[in-house]
């Protein structure tokens, strides 16, 4: 996949691009990374890529010319899918990067100062938004989203980091995982995982990762367990965190109510 990054900080991006599995990625050929500075695309004399904004208030805007002439040079028959980083966007979720991860050619534009000249939305495809926060800039954001996506392309996580896990564990939070040694400083690995049933751990590793996703996004559980065919094996599983569950709530209500007075 070819990824074009149009960014006025091009600085940012070769030590998160470089690394680790995107960095590997990129070497094996899988993803090819096109920083594309927009100042340099500037025909300002200053070569300035913002001005203030017509109607006033703070901040400066993003202006149009530098970035649709840094399109013009580095996709100029519209052949990527061009994606705006802005927190209007779809948020990015594992649908939304499963889906772009089948496309063959990316260019992402990351906005900075207060916004950018809204006529730039006419040459892009999409707003993308990584969450529900404000960043100084598109940058980070953009580096998120090359990293979620890339994780869905063939060849980018060796066989055994797959992006797509335990079928179980698709739309359930990550089980806990321990390695060596088995006590570090009084805590125990649990004992389902040293004892080499394969079958023992699958179990455990399945009412872990339901149990977590109920403590902690009951809404996510609840999604996965209506969506669900289960085996009779997976429903004891299943049934047994459940009843976990109860016990721990009813105990936990048992223990913050005032002692009964026995007279
Ligand atoms: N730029 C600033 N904030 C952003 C966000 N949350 N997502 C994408 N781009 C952004």
């Amino acid at each position: 996949m070819r990824i074009d990054i149009l960014t006025t900080f091009t600085e940012m991006f070769p030590p998160v691009l470089g690394a680790s599995i995107l960095g590997r990625a990129a070497q094996k050929g899988i993803l090819e990374f096109n920083l594309c500075d927009i100042r340099q695309y500037s025909e300002n004399k200053h070569h300035n890529t913002d001005d203030y904004p017509f109607g006033g208030g703070a901040g400066m805007v993003m202006l149009a010319q530098p970035i649709y002439s840094c399109l013009d040079a580095v996709d100029p028959e519209h052949k990527a899918r061009r994606i705006l980083l802005s927190p209007r966007g779809r948020t990015l979720s594992p649908e939304v990067a499963r889906e772009l991860a089948k496309e063959e050619h990316l260019l992402f534009l990351c906005g900075h100062y207060e916004g950018i000249d809204e006529r730039v939305s006419c040459a892009m495809d999409e707003e993308l938004s990584i969450g529900d926060y404000v960043l100084t800039g598109g940058e980070l954001a953009a580096m998120v989203a090359i990293d979620c996506i890339a994780r869905f392309i063939p060849g980018v996580l060796g066989s055994s980091e797959s992006a797509e896990t335990e079928s179980f564990s698709d739309g359930l939070l990550e089980y806990p995982q321990y390695t060596r040694p088995r006590e570090f400083e009084g805590l125990t690995v649990p004992e389902p995982l040293l004892n080499g049933n394969h079958a023992h751990i699958v179990d455990w590793q399945m009412s872990e990762s339901l149990y977590i996703t109920l403590r902690r996004r009951p809404e996510m559980a609840q999604a996965y367990l209506k969506g669900r065919k289960f085996t009779r094996h997976e429903q004891k599983v299943v049934n047994a965190v459940l009843e976990r569950i109860r016990e721990e709530d009813e105990k936990a209500k048992r223990d913050s109510e005032p002692a009964e007075e026995t007279t």
